[in-house]
């Protein structure tokens, strides 16, 4: 996935887009992910005085959402779903097993809806079911 440089005159122009919705926040801080890759921290302030919040509210709802990434993506993107249903069949094994190969590509995720055939994994944008490391190091390539 391709990903414009960060810049906060481009993050303004599409801040710029979301001025008349309402709880623009969360929508702010998913454009700046979608256009950017990741929200750099910048962004908290810059959210925050552009729809007149405090940092803390713009903070909080970018630690709530566990999609949301402080930093820039690397070539590969791993999730690892550890919601009950795969934790249920070892995901945290799978978790631990791929952690171990790949930190820092790796993150949680909670319910892919492929529930049924778990441990469900996500590599670069596709879902895995049955997810092993072997699946999963295939997938990278
Ligand atoms: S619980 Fe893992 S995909 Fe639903």
């Amino acid at each position: 996935m391709k990903y414009s440089p960060w810049s906060q005159e481009q993050a303004l122009l599409l801040l710029a887009t979301l001025r008349e919705e309402k709880g623009p926040v969360l929508m702010a801080l998913q454009l700046m992910q979608k256009e950017f890759g990741y929200v750099d921290p910048a962004c908290v302030e810059l959210i925050a005085n552009f729809f007149n919040k405090s940092r803390a509210e713009v903070h909080g709802v970018l630690t709530f959402y566990h999609d949301l990434r402080t930093t820039p993506p690397t070539q590969h993107q791993i999730s690892i779903c550890v919601a009950e249903a795969c934790q249920a069949v070892g995901a945290r094994a799978l978790e631990k097993e791929v952690k171990g190969k790949f930190a820092n590509e790796t993150n949680d995720a909670y319910c892919f809806g492929n529930c049924a055939l778990g441990p469900a994994a996500m590599v670069n944008g596709k879902i895995i079911g049955r997810a092993t490391l072997a699946k999963i190091e295939k997938a990278r390539q």
